[in-house]
């Protein structure tokens, strides 16, 4: 796992804006996983701002979406069907049939969860997945007791991601108690992990996930177990880490480094 602390949220979501368009530039087909939330939004607006002005090209790139709350229409201001084209898809040139984000209406969610699941195959398996974490170190809605083999599949939400959320609704009550998510086992799969933290509230989840046993406690901690992860955060979310002063180190000295 890689960990690269940034001073700011604005260096962080530059520097993995910088990743993915490096990975749309060698594979311009490539298959992203997107996430929502407050975290990805300065990578989401690096990304627009570099198709506007640099003609970072989506024309071929496939997205699939981590999760979807339960009970929102696409059309719902809190859905993440809304969020991502608000924040991204209307912004790029991608095409709308390449974009996937699991239903949150649909009338048959195990029969969903298991077509997004061959659907991702048949699109090669993602390349790039984006990630966040949640403040009890869930990734996607992956929340603590999670298998750490899970797949897509209908979730019940914790207390405490409902009481995170509910900063975007109006009421605490209107936030959904449940959600359709990838498994931690579907993200695992992915060829590339980018995880983003920022923010002094995911310190100890940061911590525990990078330092940490491996645990399904913390769902995040699964990355430990993927051969290409890379963590970006900024300083607040980096403030519990005790082996700081190596992740500096081993970035410092990585243009040097030996090929092998
Ligand atoms: P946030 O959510 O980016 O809004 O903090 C992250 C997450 O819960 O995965």
């Amino acid at each position: 796992m890689e960990v690269v602390v940034h001073k700011t949220y604005e260096e962080m979501s530059r520097a993995a804006a910088h990743l993915v368009a490096d990975v749309l530039n060698t594979k311009p087909n490539a298959v992203l996983g997107m996430a929502t939330g407050s975290t990805p939004l300065g990578l989401y607006q690096v990304l627009v701002r570099m198709h506007r002005e640099e003609g970072l090209d989506f024309s071929q790139v496939t997205t699939f979406n981590l999760d979807e709350y339960v009970g929102l229409g696409p059309k719902h201001e809190q859905s993440y069907h809304h969020f991502m084209h608000d924040n991204f898809f209307k912004h790029v040139n991608i095409a709308p049939s390449n974009i996937y984000i699991p239903s949150g209406t649909t009338s048959n969610y195990r029969a969903f969860c298991e077509w997004y699941e061959q659907r991702i195959k048949q699109c090669g398996g993602i390349d790039v997945q984006i990630l966040g974490i949640g403040s009890d170190g869930h990734i996607a809605f992956n929340e603590p007791g999670s298998s750490l083999s899970s797949r897509t599949r209908l979730k019940t939400l914790a207390r405490s991601t409902i009481e995170d959320n509910s900063r975007f609704f109006k009421h605490a009550d209107e936030v959904p108690i449940y959600a359709i998510t990838m498994g931690v086992g579907t993200i695992l799969e992915a060829r590339t992990l980018v995880l983003l933290g920022c923010g002094a509230n995911k310190a100890s989840a940061v911590a525990a996930m990078i330092e940490g046993p491996v645990t399904a406690m913390i769902t995040a901690s699964a990355l430990q177990l993927h051969p290409s992860s890379m963590v970006f955060l900024d300083e607040t979310a980096a403030s519990n880490l005790k082996m700081r002063d190596y992740y500096d180190w081993v970035l410092k000295m990585k243009p040097g480094a030996p090929q092998v």
